[in-house]
């Protein structure tokens, strides 16, 4: 079995697994493709799909949740059963429970029409198993698994124009869409039958641990571990997954967004256990390794981004967690990168939204070395127009004679010489610009200056070095360009 991006699709293959919608299925496992078959699942946006191949008979990738299961999990969530959502939860928990060598990959089933409903299943299942890792026990991992299929009832009250807007949303679709955490809840509060805590993870699935997300503001201490969960994993999946309005991120560059919100956005040991369990590149899957070889994922092998892999010309397949020859070999390219087969598609999809963007929004930066000034320019990319300064007096100095041409995003550093990052932004707050979104970029982990940088109501606090991947995603995400945290 082999996961093949659709543009690669041929007549005759043979497919390996159902292909279906949110509710049926479209195309059964063994039919032959056909062109007809081929131009239905490539119009359709699914991204992969697994085919029979017969050097790779051995590759099995059946899922631990099967097809009837998800399917079943999908119209109870499609429907607002509740009755139905509780005890399907029992049942994913119960198989999770009981399998040793958990597979749950469902990239190959989600076509980019059918998300919104498949979202909330894949994020109860994938936060089951997080849970389970970190010694959750069952009962426990039952409101887990309810929680997470109810975290997005309230987006079907939200139109489709909205949730599926190829380009920027404005300040009131943003609004509107933040306001799904509430309304999922109060499609739960109505019902004596749901404990509060699953209510109370539903209200909270945005919030992160620093307490910059919505609705509440709660910090990491006043949030139930399950939150925290299904904050990670939701905007993994969300990561993961192509979108009206973007491309989905490599498997990489979603965990390494992950690994640069630790302890901000996300929890650490979540992200940890996480990585521990899941794969994030699946089985079957070609890969390209940086040393040249090319080979197939065959296994996993408790780390997600060093899989075990079947190498061409190797007999062994090689465990790239434990083998010591591959210690500094990474994984380059795999077949779930749609750059190499997209045929233009995402291309288009990314033009819709640039063509929204109008003009070039401006970031400024203030930063007393200038080869960290270079290097956050850099990182962040030239879609944006920068004014650098040295020091904050010169941010001040800016700001009071340009009252009326602010830019769109501040980012300077909480430790400088001539005047430190908190001082300079009460400053400006106090000169009237108080909506100006600022992110300080500072290597000191200070809890008082963190403390500080927070009260002056801050989007966000980021460590230096910094991610390049995070600060660049982070900055598309507060700029609107990017709408992962929905
Ligand atoms: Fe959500």
């Amino acid at each position: 079995m082999k996961l093949i991006p659709v543009e690669m699709l041929r007549p005759g293959m043979i497919i390996a697994r159902n292909v279906y919608n949110a509710k049926y299925t479209m195309i059964a496992k063994g039919t032959s493709l056909n062109s007809e078959y081929i131009k239905f699942i490539q119009s359709s946006g699914y991204i992969n799909i697994y085919i029979w191949d017969g050097n790779y008979m051995d590759v099995d990738v059946t899922n631990t949740i099967d097809d009837q299961l998800f399917e079943a999990a999908v119209t109870a969530v499609a429907n607002l059963d509740l009755e139905a959502i509780q005890e399907l939860a029992v049942k994913i928990v119960d198989i999770i429970e009981d399998e040793k060598n958990i597979n749950v990959d469902f990239r190959d089933s989600k076509s980019i029409n059918d998300y919104n409903s498949h979202h909330s299943v894949c994020v109860a299942i994938y936060s089951v198993i997080i849970g389970r890792a970190m010694g959750v026990p069952t009962k426990g991992l039952y409101k887990l698994c309810e929680a997470g299929l109810c975290i997005d009832l309230g987006k079907q009250y939200i139109s489709n124009d909205i949730i599926n807007k190829p380009g920027r949303l404005t300040k009131e679709e943003f609004h509107i869409m933040k306001e799904h955490a509430r309304m999922s809840f109060d499609i739960l509060n109505e019902n004596d039958e749901v404990s509060s805590l699953v209510k109370k993870c539903v209200l909270c699935h945005h919030e992160n641990v620093d307490g910059t997300g919505y609705p509440l503001g709660i910090e990491g201490d006043e949030q139930h571990i399950f939150i925290r969960i299904l904050h990670v994993v939701d905007a993994y999946n969300a990561m993961i997954s192509q979108r009206p309005y973007k491309k989905p991120f490599t498997p990489n560059n979603a965990f390494e967004y992950l690994i640069g919100g630790k302890n901000f956005l996300f929890d650490s040991k979540v992200v940890d256990a996480m990585i521990s369990v899941l794969m994030a590149y699946p089985m079957g899957i070609d890969v390209e390794l940086s040393d040249g070889s090319k080979g197939v994922v065959v296994g996993g092998s408790g780390n997600a981004l060093r899989p075990v892999v079947k190498i061409e010309n190797i007999e062994e397949p090689v465990n790239m967690r434990t083998d010591e020859k591959y210690q500094d070999v990474n994984i380059v390219k795999s077949g779930a990168l749609l750059e190499d087969y997209s045929d233009g598609k995402v291309e288009r999809l990314n033009e819709i939204s640039k063509k929204d963007i109008r003009t070039k929004q401006r970031i400024m930066i203030i930063d007393d070395t200038p080869m960290s000034m270079a290097q956050t320019k850099t990182a962040i990319g030239d879609a944006y127009e920068y004014i650098c300064f040295e020091n904050g007096l010169q941010c001040i100095d800016f700001l009071s004679k340009n009252s009326e041409d602010v830019p769109d995003l501040l980012i300077m550093d909480a430790v400088m010489p001539t005047i430190d990052g908190v001082t300079v932004a009460k400053k400006i707050r106090k000169n009237g610009f108080s909506k100006l979104p600022i992110v300080f970029l500072s290597s000191t982990r200070d809890r008082e200056i963190v403390m500080a940088c927070r009260e002056i109501n801050k989007v966000d606090y980021i460590l230096k070095p910094a991610n390049a991947i995070y600060l660049k995603e982070r900055v598309d995400c507060i700029l609107g360009n990017l709408r992962l945290n929905l």
